[in-house]
């Protein structure tokens, strides 16, 4: 029976050659936003990962919407252009589309990078002023965000349309925007850290407003032919947070709002919240987004398995699977994935003698 994983999946304007997703992972590695010669070897390295789509990392629109001083930005003429220089040479390399996720760091932002400790940025280290729908800080040790005004909000939408301007100058074919993982987008959806008393607090309507304000601004900025989604929370995992059933209600308001796809990931509103660790934990979240709301749905988290990742696609749990921490283990993923599964992968010419059909007789030359 021929894999459904492998089978090509059309969104927008788009066609992916299968199921499978690089979700995007940070880098932490670039220059006041911009992208360096590390991004160059990461992109390439993954432009032959037999994915169909490769998601870069968190791409923020306002400098001091960034997390760490590392993340990477599409906030200035400078990152849009050594972007371009790295996303150019990785297409040279491979097959893959590449899609690029938007991102606000809100409350989270002034960060240390993970290898520094995670934390809040030191007095010494350039730190900024936070902002986030209340002042209430990620945790204990985190620097405390102001309250965000109007004139904030409306700064942070044009700056998210602004940035996926760039986005489409460079010719990315997906636009993620980043609502999940308890930065700002979230933190507006989310009770636990929007407590405002305006209508951009309360009920769940009220705080979407925010949030898909940005998404009808971006997707009017954007032609149809370029698929435009949002990563979001399926749930917080906590009972004061979003549930289930809020997944699906922002789901719904998405793609009312002309989003043609979500990945369903979960978690992240506090410092101490923790995701369950079972194999492919969101799968459930997904799973009942997709029936219920027919939006295109990828799942993620702890997917790790080719024969998982089929059975998730094949049973319509989700249309796409994304896997991150795979693809940093084994770049070749989807090449291991396709050979277990019976399936063909694209593979660059110089790559070809080692597809597996090609092995024998053993090389001459
Ligand atoms: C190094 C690293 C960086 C990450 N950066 C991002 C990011 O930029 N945006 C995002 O939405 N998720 C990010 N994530 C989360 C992953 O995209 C993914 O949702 C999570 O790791 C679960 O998938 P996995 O079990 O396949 O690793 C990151 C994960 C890792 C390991």
């Amino acid at each position: 029976m021929s894999s459904v994983l492998f089978s090509p999946y059309r969104m927008g304007g788009v066609e992916f050659a299968n199921r499978i997703v690089v979700a995007p992972m940070c880098q932490y590695s670039a220059d006041d936003g911009s992208a360096n010669d590390w991004h160059l070897i990461h992109l390439g390295m993954l432009a032959n990962s037999g994915a169909g789509l490769v998601m870069l990392e968190a791409t923020h629109v306002q400098r001091h919407g960034r997390i760490t001083h590392g993340c990477l930005g599409l906030y200035s003429d400078n990152n849009e252009a050594a972007l371009g220089r790295a996303l150019n040479a990785a297409r040279r390399a491979g097959s893959t589309k590449w899609g690029v996720q938007l991102a606000h760091s809100g409350r989270k932002g002034s960060a240390q990078r993970p290898w520094e400790g995670g934390g809040a940025l030191r007095p010494d280290a350039d730190p900024w002023q936070t902002m986030g729908p209340s002042a209430l800080p990620n945790g204990d040790t985190w620097h405390t965000p102001r309250e965000m005004t109007e004139a904030d909000m409306d700064g942070v939408r044009e700056a998210f349309v602004a940035s996926a301007k760039r986005a489409l100058r460079l010719g990315f074919d997906v636009i993620e925007l980043h609502m999940a993982h308890g930065y700002l987008m979230h933190q507006f959806m989310s009770p636990v850290s929007n407590q405002r008393t305006d209508q951009y607090g309360g009920s769940l309507e009220n705080r979407l407003r925010f949030p898909l304000s940005v998404a009808k601004a971006v997707r009017s900025a954007v032609p149809k032919e370029v698929v435009l989604g949002a990563r979001i929370t399926g749930s917080d995992w906590r009972p004061d947070g979003l549930s289930d059933a809020d997944g699906v209600a922002i789901a719904t308001a998405l793609k009312t709002a002309g989003l043609v796809y979500v990945c369903v990931s979960s978690g992240g509103i506090t410092a101490d919240t923790r995701n369950p660790t079972t194999p492919g934990y969101n799968v459930p979240l997904a799973e009942r987004i997709k029936k219920e709301t027919g939006i295109g749905t990828r799942a993620v988290g702890l997917i790790t398995e080719p024969a998982q990742a089929e059975e998730i696609v094949a049973t319509g749990q989700a249309d796409q699977v994304a896997l991150a921490r795979g693809f940093l283990d084994d770049p070749h993923w989807g090449w291991h994935a396709a050979k277990a599964l019976g399936a063909e992968v694209a593979r660059p010419l110089q790559y070809a003698r080692a597809a597996p059909k090609l092995w024998a007789p053993a090389a001459k030359a």
